[in-house]
């Protein structure tokens, strides 16, 4: 049994993420801790809301509520869609959490005695109509790097490029959309990342497992010389975290509040730490995750991101940890995922373009979207959202492989057999060709879960689901029943018990459907089929099942066409 650490990147807590968000980090992170947790491990599952910055500010403002009711508020409203989506978090926590507050100021102390905080006096963009210092994401203009037009402050969206603000041409403030700007004095503490860049390099350099997405990414702005400046991780704002020196003040920094991006990494480790205290536990069963003093050197951790988070991921975060000189565990695997797009254009948060984790959840449970997004991730390339696919793969996969087995199998033996698992006839060749096909195919889906290949390992599944609807139908038990009763029971008993073994092997994509199906089986053993063969007669004759209902419908035509319609605007 191995000790599994899993963190998918935190949502902004302004505003109910979309799909694309979704399917990025949240959704995949949750398949893996449920394979993991299906195959016995240890598994320490945490996300959070990310409720510091500007956006928080701004939107708590819009909605005119103070930002700390607005943030409260928000995080109850993401983490019930998240439970709507099933995602499986040990704990979903909180970036202003007193936990967060008390980590970051240590970490910010560390990094200070070790010489890796620089006090800069600097010039800082202030707004004369919006009377206040703008923070980077709040100020757009045209990308240096790449030309795009609407390039925030802090990076680029289109190019990936961390920026700084007085680097963008063209600047203005994305509150007003004010030109009148002008540059004042204001002191700020910068993380030295420079001085750990061949610490970085090294580490990254160690790391020939992970995906190319995510390590070219990661050199790109290692070795890219100005790649990895020194970052600025304080800001002149209210909402946010002290700046402190562990738990002192620091002189000169009164009033400001450290960068969103220094402390919402940091809450992953502060996340887990508010796990333990809403569980009664103590500090060490937080460390043992998080300090390999204290445990966590036999801790295997696993981010999940979409590809714009990655420069923070293998750069910023990892000098912080690196910076403190202190043993605390650095990602072992960093998962990460192109973008997912939307109907011929992008999602988009700002523009309310695309579906949203409530409006899907409003017209069709979470199996139908956790199945398309999965089986859909966008891991190579891009990939895209359109109603027409939506519609024929869950049709295909979800209601004619899938559910039309279950509905076959049980019916039929209802009908003919009665409602226990019969116990005629014996396995032949056909039975022990398909339990073969079914060994091998199970193994490289295992191996492909473990790999967080999760296109391919969605396509194995469903070629899983495929062999049992063609064994069915070559063995033909209704023809059977009227001339070999015995021979159409030995095809129902190994029906049945395939249909427990779907429960367990679809389970992380499927939890819903998978505890119907499992339900309906009359068992609660969810014991990885390991040994096939014995997974294939866990369910002896005798034992009693039902008819589930409908495991899934279709989306008919007309559905498609009106949905299309009704997500085709924007979300105000
Ligand atoms: O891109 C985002 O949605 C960020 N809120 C992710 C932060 S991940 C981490 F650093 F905590
Ligand atoms: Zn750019």
């Amino acid at each position: 049994m191995a000790r599994i650490l899993i963190t998918s990147a935190i949502p902004y807590i302004n505003g109910i993420k979309h799909l694309g968000n979704l399917v990025g980090s949240q959704l995949p992170a949750d398949l893996f801790a449920r394979y993991m947790r299906a195959r016995g491990h240890e598994v320490m599952f945490i996300c959070a809301t990310d409720e510091h910055g500007t956006p928080a500010e701004l939107a708590a403002a819009k909605a005119g509520k103070p930002v700390e009711a607005y943030c409260a508020e928000m995080h109850q409203v993401q983490a019930d869609l998240a439970k709507g989506f099933r995602l499986s978090f040990d704990h979903f926590g909180r970036s202003s959490s007193q936990r967060n507050h008390r980590l970051t100021q240590h970490f910010a102390g560390k990094l200070a005695e070790n010489g890796l905080i620089a006090e800069v006096s600097e010039k800082q963009v202030f707004s004369i109509d919006d009377n206040r210092f703008l923070p980077d994401r709040y100020i757009t203009g045209t990308c240096p790097n790449c030309g795009y037009e609407a390039a925030r402050g802090d990076q680029c969206e289109n190019c990936t490029k961390q920026l700084d603000p007085t680097d963008l041409i063209n600047p203005r403030s994305s509150i007003s959309g004010s030109t009148n700007l002008e540059v004042r004095e204001t002191k700020h503490l910068y993380l030295r990342q420079r001085a750990l860049r061949d610490k970085l390099e090294a580490w990254i350099d160690s790391k020939t497992d992970w995906p190319i997405l995510t390590t070219s990414i990661a050199k790109k702005w290692l070795n890219d010389g100005d790649g990895l400046q020194d970052r600025g991780i304080t800001r002149d704002l209210y909402w946010g975290i002290p700046v402190k020196k562990g738990s002192e003040d620091w002189p000169g920094m009164e009033g400001k509040v450290f960068y969103v991006w220094f402390d919402a990494p940091i809450e992953y480790i502060a996340g887990t730490a508010e796990w333990a205290d809403a569980n009664g536990l103590d500090d060490a069963a937080w460390e043992r995750w998080w300090r390999t003093d204290k445990g966590a050197e036999d801790v295997t951790y696993y981010q999940f991101m979409g590809k714009d988070n990655v420069p923070f991921h293998t750069l910023s975060f990892p000098a912080t940890i690196l910076g403190s000189g202190e043993p605390w565990k650095l990602v072992d695997y960093l998962k990460s995922f192109n973008y997912l797009n939307y109907d011929g254009g992008q999602f988009s948060t700002s523009q309310g373009r695309g579906v949203f984790m409530d409006q899907a959840l409003s017209i069709l449970p979470a199996d139908y979207w956790r199945w398309w997004l999965l089986s859909h991730a966008p891991e190579n390339s891009d990939s895209e959202f359109t109603w027409e696919n939506f519609q024929a793969s869950v049709n295909k996969d979800l209601a004619d492989v899938l559910g039309n087995f279950v509905s076959r199998v049980t019916k039929f033996a209802k009908s003919k057999l009665g409602e226990t698992v019969p116990a005629g006839g014996d396995f032949t060749p056909s039975e022990t060709a398909l339990i073969a096909d079914l060994g091998a195919r199970i193994r490289d889906y295992e191996t492909l879960m473990a790999q967080m290949e999760v296109r391919k390992a969605a396509a194995e599944l469903r070629a899983i689901w495929v062999i049992g609807n063609e064994y069915l139908q070559a063995a033909a038990p209704w023809s059977a029943v009227k001339t070999d009763p015995a021979r159409a029971e030995a095809i129902v008993r190994l029906s049945l018990n395939l249909i427990r073994v779907y429960a367990i092997l679809s389970r992380p994509f499927i939890p819903d459907a998978a505890a119907t199906m499992m339900q309906a089986m009359g068992s609660d053993d969810w014991t990885w089929p390991e040994d096939v063969p014995a997974a294939l007669r866990a369910l002896p004759a005798g034992h009693d099942f039902t008819v589930p209902e409908n495991l899934f419908r279709k989306i008919t035509d007309e559905e498609r066409a009106d949905w299309q319609q009704k997500f085709s605007g924007v979300r105000t």
